[in-house]
């Protein structure tokens, strides 16, 4: 992007030069609005239009003619025509060649052209308005570095951050863009609707549905508290772990075809690339979990068994005794879980790009690998010491079945136990491998 300059000239003496000319071709909306955005920015536009004398109103200043006049003024031509109107494109070639024809995808109407897609995920009420948060990037690929530069210059007077997506091959992709709600979300939500599913029926089965058969006790009231906050911290717990799996799983691929140079299957490569949405949810889920553990003292059914408790105490005429070690675990679980959420927190909201964009990589990468991997440990370690003994106890093997946190804790302790084998110091004499601590750098 070349440096915005200016230049003084003296009174009387020759004019600054002229502002670079721009074609558009369409006169819609989209057209209309990035008409007026480039000569709003300095720009001169003209239009090109099967029929120039009939076109509506255009932004002031910008000058309408038939599409072959307007091409030849300008070298950079952008088409915000609809797809279907393109064929007409094809009679233009002559005057399109050398040019740069910017937005569509027509390089075998146009073989002469040099043609760049760009501006098609923008709105035309986002150019109107100029770049907002959600608006504010601009896709682009094309064949031609020189083309793309132009499309580029101009993107980046307009306001709007340029992301270059390659060659032509990206049309594809960027054409799609704008059809995608929330793509990157899909699989991270479905594996939390799947999670949440199954383990609330097995919560489901374990809390009420044996309460009744077996006891005759309705605890269906449970649903809505204590099965919510024993889903949601289990959830949370899992999808965290999901977020450091595929980086093992690559680390141990690495190590194990002894180079990092070879491309990894597609399922790890979509696993990783939503990592970030995982995360999030899981701090959501987490999030979810606080909010319920803090109502917990003003539930109808914890006052009525604190009061039951007091009541016979008082009646047996005698104090339950104090267990330090009963203490020492409780606020240790506690303690561990408010230290796991607050990393949570510090690592979700890096994760953020208004925040990681503040960041080197080496920061990022501290945080969300290192503090991670740390949230995941305070986390787990409230998992172990809330369930401490429990597991000895026959009683909590309903039907057979175990706890569900202890199913909660499987994924967790394979993860960090198998983290641990990546930090230990490697073998000096393997000829594959040396590493450092972050991750491995294989030699092949
Ligand atoms: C269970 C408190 C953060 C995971 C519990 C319980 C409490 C609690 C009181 C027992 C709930 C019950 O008896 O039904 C807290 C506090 C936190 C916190 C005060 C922070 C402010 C977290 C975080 C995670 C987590 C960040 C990780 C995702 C779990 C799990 C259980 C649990 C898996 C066992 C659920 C079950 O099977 O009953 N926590 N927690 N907690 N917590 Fe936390």
């Amino acid at each position: 992007v070349k440096p915005e300059s200016v230049s003084l000239y003296p009174l009387g003496t020759a004019a600054a030069p002229e502002p670079e000319l721009l074609c558009i071709f369409g006169t819609g909306d989209f057209g209309r609005s990035l008409g007026q955005r480039l000569l709003q920015t300095g720009y001169r536009g003209v239009y090109g239009s099967r029929s120039p004398h009939s076109c509506g109103p255009l932004p002031q200043g910008a000058q309408v003619m038939s599409h072959a006049a307007a091409a030849q003024l300008a070298s950079l031509v952008f088409i915000c025509i609809h797809r279907e109107n393109y064929s007409f494109l094809e009679t233009l070639a002559p005057h399109l060649t050398g040019k740069v024809p910017c937005y569509s995808q027509m390089p075998l109407l146009v073989p002469g052209a040099h043609v760049v897609k760009s501006f098609n995920t923008l709105s035309a009420w986002a150019l109107q308005n100029g770049p907002s948060d959600a608006n504010r990037q601009v896709y682009l690929c094309g064949n031609s570095p020189e083309a793309k530069q132009m499309v580029v210059e101009v993107a980046t007077k307009l306001g709007f951050t340029v992301l270059d997506r390659g060659s032509l091959y990206a049309a594809r992709e960027l054409e799609d863009f704008p059809l995608q709600l929330f793509p990157e979300w899909r699989l991270p939500l479905r594996v939390a609707v799947g999670l949440s599913a199954s383990f609330f029926f097995y919560v489901l089965i374990r809390d009420v549905i044996y309460e009744y058969v077996e006891q005759g006790k309705d605890t269906s009231f449970r649903i809505m508290v204590s099965l919510a906050n024993k889903v949601f911290p289990i959830v949370s717990l899992i999808m965290l772990c999901l977020c450091y799996v595929p980086g093992l799983i690559a680390a141990f691929l690495q190590l194990y075809r002894g180079t990092k140079y070879k491309r990894f299957p597609d399922w790890l490569d979509r696993w990783m690339l939503c990592r970030k949405q995982l995360g999030l949810l899981a701090l959501g889920f987490a999030s979810l979990h606080v909010l319920y553990t803090l109502i917990i003292p003003i539930r109808y059914y914890v006052r009525y068994r604190l009061a039951a408790i007091t009541i016979s105490q008082i009646q047996k005429n005698q104090t339950d005794e104090f267990v330090t070690g009963m203490a020492w675990r409780t606020d240790s679980y506690y303690s561990m879980g408010i230290l796991g959420f607050a990393l949570y927190l510090v690592v979700g909201i890096t994760s953020l790009p208004s925040v990681s964009n503040a960041l080197s990589w080496r920061e990022f990468s501290f945080i969300q690998s290192k503090l991670g991997y740390l949230t995941l440990f305070f986390c787990t370690f409230h998992t172990y010491l809330y369930g401490w003994n429990k597991f000895l106890n026959h009683s909590s093997y309903k039907w057979y079945t175990p706890p569900p946190y202890m199913l909660a804790l499987v994924l967790p302790s394979v993860v960090l136990v198998f983290k641990l084998l990546v930090l230990l110091p490697c073998n000096t004499d393997c000829p594959k491998c040396t590493k450092n601590t972050l991750s491995f750098t294989v030699k092949s």
